[in-house]
């Protein structure tokens, strides 16, 4: 076996109704002023007005930014960081998906820091300490809530990371009655968003060990067993907290055996189509799965067994066939468009992408499989 370390949120709270425990949580971290970093949509579905009455019947003094907007360009940051010095903020809560967790972890360093964001990109470059932090997740999808990573949008088609373990948060609350009225498509995206994370995680090529092996197993088969009931079901208030439970446990799978060329060729996607996130890793999964194949049906006839048991198939490759099978089968399912030219993307453009994802380096290097440009474009060909 490797040597391996591993990282995660020192307090998860797994507990449907857990938002009303906010402010004993803020103020056992000795959080007194908290910069609550959210985003329209979730001001839009009544979410942070429930948010703020726990507070308010509290004697916290908070202060809010909700103009988070997906894929967070740096001046969302800068934007956020000025409410924060502004209310003289002690704390710091992410509260949406992954875009305003994102967002919430950056300024809870950069408000106790003088670090310029600038300076931070890349793995382990933060030297400062950051505020006391609490993430809420309202999607069940990055599992940005246990990972040490906060992705901002650089330019027109780029996005950079920031890593470093300063980014985890002091506390996850994962409270599934405030994802009943994510709709259906936002359930579908983020879901297999999370089911891709578990997948990579288990055929990541370095950094794989039995700790992520473990929780992506569990992640997946807590997804597989309620995604379809989720996206069909909202209120399934049930199914809500096993996929909140399944993405977080993906999250921090990945989070310390990183994912790899599904991640890789969705980038471009988001970057030049706007595609969201998850529809963006869903476009390309079954055909990086087929492509992984041949050096990684072992680890994917495992998954097999996971999401199909009892599936009386015997060899490797047939368990990978039934896995690759079984998830083109539930991007249906959830009502997610199956090609890139159904999403919106063009024929002309699959050379650039395949030009962009080999950028990706960072994350090729954990496929199991070598990809090439010429690998990459023939898979968005296959996606087409
Ligand atoms: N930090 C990490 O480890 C990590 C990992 C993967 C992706 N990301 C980043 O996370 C971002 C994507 O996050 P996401 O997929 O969670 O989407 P998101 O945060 O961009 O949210 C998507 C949309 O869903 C809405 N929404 C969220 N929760 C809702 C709810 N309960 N009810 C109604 N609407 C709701 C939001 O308002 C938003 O409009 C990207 O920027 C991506 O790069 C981060
Ligand atoms: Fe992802």
């Amino acid at each position: 076996m490797n040597s391996f370390s591993f990282t995660t949120t020192k307090t998860l709270i797994n507990e449907a109704g857990s938002l009303q425990a906010l402010a004993t949580h803020c103020q056992n971290l000795g959080i007194q002023r908290p910069l609550i970093v959210t985003d329209q949509g979730i001001v839009g579905a009544g979410l942070l007005g429930k948010l703020e009455s726990v507070i308010e019947a509290s004697p916290l003094k908070h202060a809010i930014y909700a103009d988070v907007i997906a894929d967070p360009p740096e001046s969302i940051v800068h934007a956020a960081l000025e409410v924060a010095k502004h209310h003289n903020a002690d704390g710091v809560i992410g509260f949406g998906g992954g875009s305003s967790m994102d967002t919430a972890k950056l300024i809870a360093l950069l408000a106790n820091s003088d670090e310029q964001l600038s300076d931070i990109y890349g793995v382990d470059q933060v030297k400062g300490k950051r505020l006391p932090l609490i993430l809420i997740p309202t999607t069940a999808g990055t599992g940005s809530e246990v990972t040490a990573v906060a992705i901002i949008t650089t330019g027109e088609t780029t996005k950079a990371g920031v890593v470093s373990p300063v980014l985890l948060p002091d506390v996850a609350l994962l409270d599934a009655e405030l994802t009943l009225g994510l709709p259906p498509h936002v359930t579908a995206a983020t879901g297999i968003d999370a089911m891709v994370h578990a997948i990579e995680a288990y055929t990541s090529a370095h950094k794989k060990n039995p700790y992520s092996d473990m929780l992506a197993k569990e992640a997946l088969r807590l997804m597989g067993d309620n995604i379809v009931t989720a996206v069909q079901d909202g209120s399934n208030l049930e199914a809500r907290q096993n996929m909140l439970l399944g993405a977080c446990m993906a999250g921090q799978a990945f989070a310390n055996a990183p994912v790899a060329a599904v991640h890789a060729l969705a980038y471009p996607l988001g970057g030049h189509f706007h595609i969201p996130h998850g529809l963006s890793n869903s476009l390309v999964l079954p055909h990086v799965l087929r492509f992984n194949a041949s050096a990684a049906a072992a680890l994917y006839a495992e998954l097999c067994d996971v999401l199909l048991p009892g599936s009386n198939l015997n060899s490797d490759s047939e368990k990978t066939d039934a896995l690759v099978q079984y998830l083109e089968d539930l991007i249906k399912t959830v009502g997610l468009p199956a090609t890139l030219k159904e999403a919106g993307v063009t024929e002309e453009s699959l050379e650039t992408l395949a030009s962009d994802a080999m950028l990706q380096q960072r994350l090729l290097i954990n496929n199991p499989r070598e990809v090439s440009e010429s690998d990459a474009l023939s898979i968005y060909q296959a996606a087409f």
